[in-house]
């Protein structure tokens, strides 16, 4: 089957893939975070849950839903799809269904929505392939481990089987390939380091060189990263983030530093991403400079008639 000549034209969406052949390293949370943050910045956005198995983040906006619901609120919904898994014995078979249903849930929303967030398994798949050679913007959350930098290049004491391009990083290359071939797009890859430790210890110092070394070669970005803190995990059972108004919810109207800290950390991910603006985010703008442009002008002429 010849996914390329199907691939639906994607460029009126920008699209957000979260992975790493890894699991564990924060890919649903990241896929969460952002997305929460795109969508109070204003922005329309559509998610797509990859993860046939865990299905983290299908999970956070059904407990987001039914949380605004019976706290009688309303909070920001991106579009869901949540895609399954062809479970047919051929191969074949399988891999045109998950083409298909990839293909509808991508159509649904490509001209409706400016953001895409696409979280991903751990394993490499067809479905994780699809959407690498569809991404605009790739995050790979990695942990301060020599484990993880592992799926990116060879660690090893020996000199001579250190370096290796390792299997994922080689998957995210060969995608990279097949994109410049298909629209001559570009994947901006960005490497985010996740549950950074307050403290640096020596062993985050030398990974963090060992990642700078690595980003030229590859050729990705780095972001600051988020740390590991207890705000980004304990709100999954009621579908809110550090952004949401959770001083309202939980904490009787007081902001914790924790939640400042983490809404800033959030922010300089989104920022570091440089997202396009456009669509309604861009009009948004437009439209309150030229209500602000008529509100001037009408106290213009009205301090004139006085
Ligand atoms: N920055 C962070 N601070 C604290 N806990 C985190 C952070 N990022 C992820 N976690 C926790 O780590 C575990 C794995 O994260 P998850 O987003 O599910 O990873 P993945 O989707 O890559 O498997 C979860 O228990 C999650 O709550
Ligand atoms: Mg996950």
């Amino acid at each position: 089957m010849s996914t390329e000549s199907q691939k639906p034209d994607l460029r009126s969406a920008h699209v957000i893939v979260v992975a790493n052949e890894k699991g564990g390293t924060g890919k649903s949370t990241v896929s969460i975070h952002t997305t929460v943050g795109l969508l109070k910045a204003g922005y329309r956005v559509a998610t797509i849950d990859l993860d046939t198995r865990q299905r983290t983040l299908t999970r956070f906006f059904e407990n987001r839903l039914s949380w605004a619901e019976q706290a009688g609120t309303t909070l920001e919904m991106p579009f869901h799809h949540a895609l399954d898994r062809g479970d047919s014995a051929d191969l074949g078979d399988n891999e045109t269904r998950e083409f298909t249903a990839f293909a509808n849930a991508i159509e649904q929303i490509e001209h409706d929505y400016e953001f895409v967030v696409i979280d991903t398994p751990a394993s490499d798949s067809y479905l994780m392939r699809l959407a690498h050679s569809l991404a605009d913007t790739l995050i790979s959350p990695i942990n301060d481990s020599f484990i993880d930098v592992d799926v990116f290049s060879r660690v090893h004491h020996d000199r001579a089987k250190r370096g290796a391009i390792a299997h994922y990083a080689d998957l995210v290359l060969e995608a990279r390939r097949r994109r410049r071939q298909v629209d001559a797009g570009m994947i901006d890859w960005v490497l985010l380091r996740n549950r950074v430790a307050a403290l640096q210890s020596n062993n985050a110092k030398q990974i963090a060189a060992s990642i700078e070394k690595l980003a030229t070669e590859l050729q990705f970005r780095t972001a600051e990263g988020l740390h590991d803190r207890v705000i980004f995990r304990e709100l999954f059972p009621i579908g809110l983030t550090a952004l949401d108004a959770i001083e309202e919810a939980a904490r009787g109207g007081v902001l914790t530093n924790s939640q400042l800290a983490a809404r800033q950390e959030i922010g300089e991910l989104i920022e570091t991403l440089r997202l396009p603006v456009r669509g309604p985010g861009e009009s948004h703008i437009a439209a309150r400079h030229d209500w602000f442009e008529r509100m001037s002008r009408f106290y213009r002429e009205r301090d004139r008639a006085r």
